[in-house]
């Protein structure tokens, strides 16, 4: 559906995300037929640069990370005729007044501002659009991750942001929440009646996350190492997940019913800290090794100054719901870059049927499992017990019933971004985290990190294209269990 023409200005316009997600992702919805005329997208960035070199580097973007047969020539030029770019100074005075002339005529227009920038200078740029009277009553900002590197440091963004604007216009992104099968998370919970009967500690054994990367940290050196796995994945995407999993089924799907209800499942995660930081979580760091049997470097090669670094790029942790629900339940999960394959996957494990009634002959009765893949090959996939086929006796066998949704529905999945950004314009926050998550997300994950820093312990090393250090495995067997893999 085509919304309404409106302005969007994109902070760190000439960035890597504006190029390999942003510009595409906006080009995809115009494409679509959903941009109206005259929609602009107005990229800004510190770098002195005039409209035409900015068109340029946009098409470049565009034929790097958009598929050629999507390319077609009449998109790109309409898209292209929808840009502009201001030079200007985030901190300081220049290019403000620029950027103002730029939207003064589109005072009753929605009005998003884009800041994907380091976190840094957001506190600078909102105070900017204020003294700048940039802040319109239809003005949205999307904030990137990450959101601080702590509490604290969240705080004081969530501070300085609020002081400008109103929680209504901030939409603090992680993309994780655009993503298709995170949506059909919702979906399957919510809009079947088979799965909520059993969605509890009486039927469920335990629940796995994986997020798993093949890439390494490549040119992002210089900010991975100050962040690390945890801070990366977990704080943000994983526990995300983890919240659609756990939650209780909000009231209805508005935006702060949906949040409120994610809102208490971080609050009642468990505390991991000094005492149980050794048993519940592990560290890795990945060194040389081969991915797809090419030789990769290893992190400290790839960090390339040399000197070493006790920045994990593997997490693997054991984590508690403690409500009526999840109590006992583990949540195990796990993430980690130059892993041997790119798979993110929500495992849900059942329990083992209270009794057998068929006897040795029948063999192991795998108990069900419910796997809803995020990434490559999107689709569910529930693992059932069935007769061998055959005269034999009664023998059986574990089948997936196997929803794929690439063979289902033959249509392109929309990238995370594409669904985000529309939702900015459109004003729905629901894929969008509040303040109190971002806050409460930290709060679980400040005394981890509070505590492998006081244990002073290096992350273990695994080499690159294996499921990380052997501990990882260890984490869970040690329980009795396996993480899953993929039989088929
Ligand atoms: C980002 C992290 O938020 O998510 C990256 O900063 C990571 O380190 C990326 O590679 C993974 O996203 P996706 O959509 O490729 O799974």
């Amino acid at each position: 559906v085509a919304v309404d023409p409106f302005d969007l200005v994109v902070f760190g316009g000439t960035g890597d995300l504006a190029h390999r997600k942003l510009f595409p992702a906006l080009f995809r919805r115009d494409h679509d037929g959903q941009m109206t005329e005259p929609t602009r997208i107005i990229g800004v960035s510190r770098k002195e640069m005039d409209k035409k070199a900015f068109k340029a580097e946009v098409k470049e973007a565009l034929e790097t990370f958009v598929s050629a047969e999507e390319l077609d020539k009449a998109a790109v030029t309409r898209f292209l005729a929808r840009l502009d770019y201001v030079t200007l100074d985030a901190t300081g005075e220049a290019g403000w007044s620029d950027l103002k002339d730029r939207l003064a005529d589109g005072l009753d227009r929605v009005r998003a501002f884009y800041l994907a920038t380091s976190p840094d200078l957001f506190d600078a740029i909102v105070h900017n659009l204020r003294d700048h009277s940039l802040i319109t009553p239809k003005t949205r900002v999307v904030l990137e991750k990450p959101l601080g590197k702590d509490l604290e440091s969240a705080r004081e963004i969530n501070a300085a942001v609020g002081d400008v604007l109103d929680e209504s216009q901030i939409y603090r992104i992680d993309h994780y929440l655009g993503k298709e099968t995170v949506q059909n998370l919702l979906a399957l919970r919510f809009a079947n009646v088979l799965f909520e009967p059993v969605w509890d500690s009486a039927h469920v054994d335990h629940v796995q996350i994986t997020v798993a990367e093949k890439i390494g940290v490549g040119a992002r050196g210089g900010y991975y190492d100050t962040s690390g796995a945890l801070r990366d994945m977990v704080q943000n995407h994983i526990l995300q997940l983890l919240c659609l999993v756990a939650m209780e089924p909000p009231g209805e799907l508005d935006a702060d019913s949906l949040r409120d209800e994610k809102l208490k499942v971080l609050r009642a995660l468990k505390p991991i800290g000094d005492a149980t930081v050794r048993t519940l979580t592990v560290r890795g760091q990945y060194r040389g090794g081969a991915v797809d049997a090419k030789s990769v470097p290893g992190y400290i090669e790839e960090l390339g100054d040399g000197a070493a670094s006790n920045t994990e790029t593997f997490v693997a942790l054991k984590a508690e719901v403690q409500t009526w629900r999840w109590a006992g339940v583990p949540f195990y999960l796990r993430t980690g870059k130059r892993l041997p394959t790119q798979v993110s996957e929500i495992v849900i494990q059942f329990r083992e049927v209270p009794l057998s009634i068929f006897g040795a002959a029948g063999g192991f009765l795998a108990p069900n499992r419910l796997v809803i893949r995020l990434q490559p090959d999107e689709g569910v996939k529930l693992y059932l017990m069935i007769k061998d086929p055959g005269p034999g006796g009664l023998r059986f066998r574990e089948v997936p019933l196997n929803l794929s949704f690439a063979d289902t529905f033959k249509v392109r999945n929309p990238d995370a971004y594409e669904r985000l950004l529309m939702d900015v314009i459109r004003g729905s926050q629901a894929l969008f985290m509040r303040r109190d998550e971002v806050e409460a997300a930290w709060m679980w994950a400040d005394p981890i990190l509070e505590a492998w820093s006081r244990l002073g312990q290096p992350p273990a090393s695994y080499t690159a294209g294996t499921w990380g250090p052997s501990a990882a495995v260890a984490l869970i067997e040690r329980d009795g269990r396996t993480w899953h893999e993929d039989p088929s």
